[in-house]
C-alpha cells in the first residue's frame, strides 16, 4: 500500500495520487444453505460474461422477457455514445411484469402493501388483481386523460399501491412516466413537469408519515404554478385518494382541472387495454436527478434494454425467485425503487412489498415487525437507514422472528462497522450480504458481489457485475492498477443495456459530462473508445474489489440521494438579501453527508435570524425537506481565488474540521480566519483527517 498523504497535499494533488488506506476487511462466504437455493451458482457466468462475448452476452438478460418481435440487432454503436440495444425487437413492459404472469401465478401475490398506520392490515394485490387495476388505469389515462405513446406525463406520489399501478398503466400505453419522489417539493415536481412536456399530472391527496397525514394535494397547486411560470401548462391533475370516496386535504380541487380518479374509474370497470408493443429504444421513463449545475437533469431510459437489465440483476444479483417475499425500503420515486421494487421484481413474477411510511414509526421494531409478519427473506435498503434503525434499536431484530436469505445495501458507502450489524443483527448471520453500487444514470447494478459464487467483503461494492468491465482511471486517463491504494475515478470501459439513452433533451450535456473526459477519439463508433465517467472516486483492491469512495463532483450524497450543490445554491440566491451562496457537504453519523450553507449578504444587510430561516424555508419550497441544511454561515465574505471564484474547499474543510490546506493564492486569505472562529468558535480545534470525498470537495475550483 502507498505511503498515506496528510490533507494539506490535496491542493495540489489530483485523486489519483491520493493514497487510500485503509485495513483490508476479512472476507465472508455465503452459507451452503443460501448457494443450494441460488439463481445464480454456475462460475461459468463470468465466461459467458466475458469481454470476448460482449454484447451477445446480455441476450441472456433480453431472454427472460417475453418480445413481440425479436431483435434484429444486440447493439448498434453507429451514433456514439448514443448506444441502442436491441434494435429492431417489440416489447411491452406492462405485459412483461403484468400479464405474462397471470398463467401461472395469477393468485399470487405480487404487491403487499403496508400503510403506515399498524391498525391498518396489509393489503395484497394478486396479479390478476394488478392486471384488472393497470387495464382500469390504463383506459383512463387513454380515454379520459387522452394520453397516447411518447407523450410524458408526472406523478408525484407516496408509496402506494397506486403508484406503481399508474406507472405500469403508462408502460402499457407506452407513455412516457415521470415520477417525482413524493418527498419532493410541488414546485421541484413542476419544474420537471414543464421540462418534461407535461400537460397531465398524478397526485394522491395525502399520505401517512409519522403518525401524521400529510397533505399532499397542496403541493400539485405550487407545481401547476411552477410550471406555469416555465411555460407549460397543466390541464389535468388525477387525484388518487388515500381513503377512496374520502378526501384527506384541505387542497380545494379545480373544476375542470382536478378529477378523483376513484369517481371516474367506475366508468372503466372491466375494460382491457391491448399493451402496445413498443421498439426496444422507445423510451419507458424519465427520472431526474441532480448533477453539477442548478438544473437537474431527466434522465431517459428505453424499455427493452433496460427491463432486461434490471429482470437480469434482480435474478441473478437479488436472487429473485417467483417464490420470494421481497421487501426494498426504497421509495419508488428513485431509480432504485423503478428498478428493484417494480419493474425486476414484477418482471420475475416477485412478490414485492411497499411500506408507505417512516421505517421507526412508531418504534424501532417496526421494520422488524413488518419482515416477521409477511416472512420476507429478500430485504434491500440503504446505509442511512441501516445506521438509523441500528441507531434507534440495536437490539430489535433478535426480537422478531423473521429470516432473511439475502440482504441489500446501495446508494452510499457503507462503513465496515455498519456493514457488520447488518450482517451479524439483521442478518442473524444467515444472510447473504450485496453491497451494490450503481447510479440513476445506470439503470441497474454496477459492481456488486454475485451473492452465491463470490465471497463478501465489508465496505467494498466488488467486481463489475456480469458484462459490466469497470476500469479505474487517473486524471489524464492511465489506468490505475489493482492493487496499488491509489484513487482514481472510476470508469466502465463497455455499454450495457440499463444505461440511460440521453439527458431528455440536451444530447449535448450527456457527451459532455459521461463521456467527453476519457473518450479517446471522438470521430470512433468502437464502443472501447468511450468509456463512461461516473463521477465517483474509487479504489481497486488486488482481488478485483471495488470500494467506492464517493462523488468527485459537485454533488452531495445525502441519506443515499443526490443533491446538487448548485441547485440549492440557486435557491439560495432567490432570496433577496443574499449576494453569494456556497454549499458544501458535512459528515453527519447516520445520513452520511448533509449540506451546511454559507452565504454573503447584498450591502446594506445586516445577518438575522430571519434570513437563515428564510433561506432555509426557501430551500425546502423549492427543493424539498431532504435539502434543508444543518447550518446558515452568514460570513462577512466567501473566500474567493484572485479571478474571484468562492472556494469551496475551504468551506468544507472548516464545517467538517479538516486542514483548510493552502489558502496562500487566495485574493482574501484573511478571511478564512474570521469563518473559521464564527463556525468553531475562537479556541483552535485541532483538525481531523478525512473521508475521502470531502478531500476532494471543490478541488476542481
Ligand atoms: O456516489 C455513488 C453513490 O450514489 C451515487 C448515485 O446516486 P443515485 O443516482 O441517486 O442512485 C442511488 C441508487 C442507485 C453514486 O454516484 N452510491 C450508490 N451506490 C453506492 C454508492 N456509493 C457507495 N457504495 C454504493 N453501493
Amino acid at each position: 500500500m502507498a505511503d498515506s498523504k496528510t490533507t494539506t497535499a490535496v491542493a495540489d494533488t489530483n485523486e489519483s495520487q491520493i493514497a487510500v488506506h485503509w485495513k483490508e476487511e476479512a472476507t465472508y462466504k455465503p452459507s451452503a444453505k443460501f448457494v443450494a437455493q441460488a439463481n445464480l451458482t454456475d462460475p461459468s457466468v463470468n465466461e459467458r460474461f466475458a469481454e470476448k462475448n460482449f454484447p451477445q452476452c446480455f441476450e441472456e438478460y433480453a431472454d427472460m422477457l417475453t418480445w413481440y418481435k425479436r431483435w434484429d440487432k444486440v447493439l448498434d454503436t453507429n451514433d456514439p455514445p448514443f448506444w441502442k440495444w436491441f434494435v429492431g425487437g417489440k416489447i411491452n413492459a406492462s405485459y412483461n411484469c403484468v400479464d405474462r404472469n397471470l398463467e401461472k401465478y395469477k393468485n399470487k401475490a405480487a404487491l403487499i402493501c403496508v400503510g403506515e398506520p399498524e391498525d391498518e392490515d396489509p393489503v395484497t394485490i394478486t396479479y390478476q388483481e394488478l392486471y384488472v387495476r393497470v387495464n382500469e388505469f390504463a383506459a383512463l389515462l387513454r380515454d379520459f386523460a387522452g394520453l397516447k405513446a411518447g407523450d410524458r406525463v408526472t406523478i408525484h406520489m407516496p408509496m402506494v399501491a397506486e403508484l406503481p399501478i399508474t406507472m405500469l398503466a403508462c408502460a402499457r400505453l407506452g407513455v412516457i412516466h415521470s415520477v417525482v419522489f413524493g418527498g419532493f417539493s410541488g414546485e421541484a415536481c413542476g419544474l420537471r413537469a414543464a421540462d418534461s412536456g407535461s400537460n397531465v399530472l398524478i397526485y394522491m391527496d395525502g399520505y401517512y408519515r409519522s403518525g401524521k397525514m400529510i397533505d399532499h394535494k397542496a403541493a400539485a397547486e405550487l407545481a401547476v404554478a411552477a410550471s406555469e411560470k416555465e411555460g407549460q401548462t397543466i390541464d389535468k391533475i388525477l387525484v388518487w385518494r388515500r381513503h377512496p370516496g374520502k378526501y384527506c386535504s384541505a387542497t380545494p380541487m379545480v373544476k375542470g382541472r382536478d378529477f378523483f380518479v376513484d369517481e371516474i374509474l367506475g366508468n372503466y370497470r372491466g375494460k382491457r387495454v391491448d399493451p402496445v408493443p413498443m421498439d426496444a429504444e422507445a423510451p419507458l421513463f424519465l427520472m431526474y436527478t441532480s448533477g453539477t449545475t442548478g438544473k437537474p437533469k431527466g434522465c431517459q431510459h428505453r424499455t427493452g434494454g433496460y427491463l432486461a437489465y434490471v429482470t437480469g440483476t434482480s435474478k441473478y444479483i437479488q436472487d429473485i425467485h417467483p417464490t420470494d417475499v421481497y421487501w426494498c425500503m426504497a421509495d419508488i420515486g428513485w431509480i432504485t425503487g423503478h428498478s428493484y421494487i417494480v419493474y425486476g421484481p414484477l418482471a420475475l413474477a416477485a412478490t414485492s412489498v411497499i411500506y408507505e411510511g417512516v421505517p421507526t414509526y412508531p418504534d424501532a421494531g417496526r421494520v422488524w415487525r413488518i419482515a416477521e409478519r409477511l416472512d420476507v427473506n429478500i430485504f434491500h435498503t440503504s446505509p442511512t437507514a441501516i445506521r438509523m434503525l441500528r441507531k434507534a434499536g440495536p437490539e430489535e431484530p433478535k426480537k422478531y422472528h423473521y429470516h432473511f436469505k439475502h440482504m441489500t445495501t446501495v446508494g452510499e458507502p457503507i462503513e465496515p462497522a455498519v456493514w457488520q450489524w447488518y450482517y451479524h443483527e439483521v442478518g442473524k448471520g444467515e444472510a447473504v450480504i450485496v453491497d451494490t453500487w450503481w447510479q440513476t444514470e445506470n439503470g441497474g447494478f454496477l459492481c456488486s458481489t454475485k451473492p452465491a459464487i463470490d465471497q463478501m467483503k465489508p465496505g467494498s461494492a466488488g467486481p463489475g457485475v456480469p458484462g459490466i468491465y469497470p476500469v479505474i482511471y487517473d486524471e489524464e486517463g492511465k489506468e490505475v492498477p489493482a492493487g496499488s491504494g491509489r484513487a482514481g475515478n472510476i470508469c466502465i470501459r463497455n455499454p450495457w443495456p440499463g444505461i440511460f439513452q440521453t439527458i431528455w433533451g440536451d444530447r449535448e450535456r450527456f457527451v459532455r459530462q459521461y463521456y467527453s473526459k476519457y473518450t479517446k477519439n471522438k470521430q470512433s463508433k468502437d464502443w472501447r473508445d468511450w468509456p463512461y465517467f461516473a463521477a465517483d472516486g474509487a479504489v481497486l483492491a488486488k482481488d478485483g474489489y471495488f470500494r467506492i469512495l464517493g462523488r468527485v463532483d459537485d454533488v452531495i450524497n445525502v441519506a443515499g440521494h443526490r443533491l446538487g450543490t448548485k441547485e440549492l445554491e440557486s435557491a439560495c440566491l432567490t432570496v433577496a438579501e443574499v449576494a453569494e451562496a456556497a454549499v458544501v457537504p458535512v459528515v453527519d453519523e447516520v445520513k452520511g453527508r448533509v449540506p451546511e450553507i454559507y452565504i454573503a449578504l447584498k450591502p446594506g444587510y445586516a445577518p438575522t435570524k430571519e434570513i437563515t430561516d428564510r433561506v432555509i424555508a426557501t430551500i425546502e419550497t423549492m427543493i424539498g425537506k431532504i435539502a434543508r441544511p444543518r447550518q446558515v454561515h452568514i460570513v462577512p465574505d466567501m473566500p474567493k481565488t484572485r479571478s474571484g471564484k468562492i472556494m469551496r474547499r475551504v468551506l468544507a474543510a472548516i464545517s467538517n474540521t479538516l486542514d483548510t490546506g493552502d489558502i496562500t493564492t487566495l485574493a482574501n486569505p484573511d478571511i478564512v480566519e474570521q469563518i473559521r472562529q464564527h463556525v468553531q468558535g475562537k479556541e483552535k480545534v485541532a483538525v481531523k483527517e478525512g473521508p475521502e470525498d470531502l478531500k476532494q470537495f471543490g478541488k476542481e475550483e
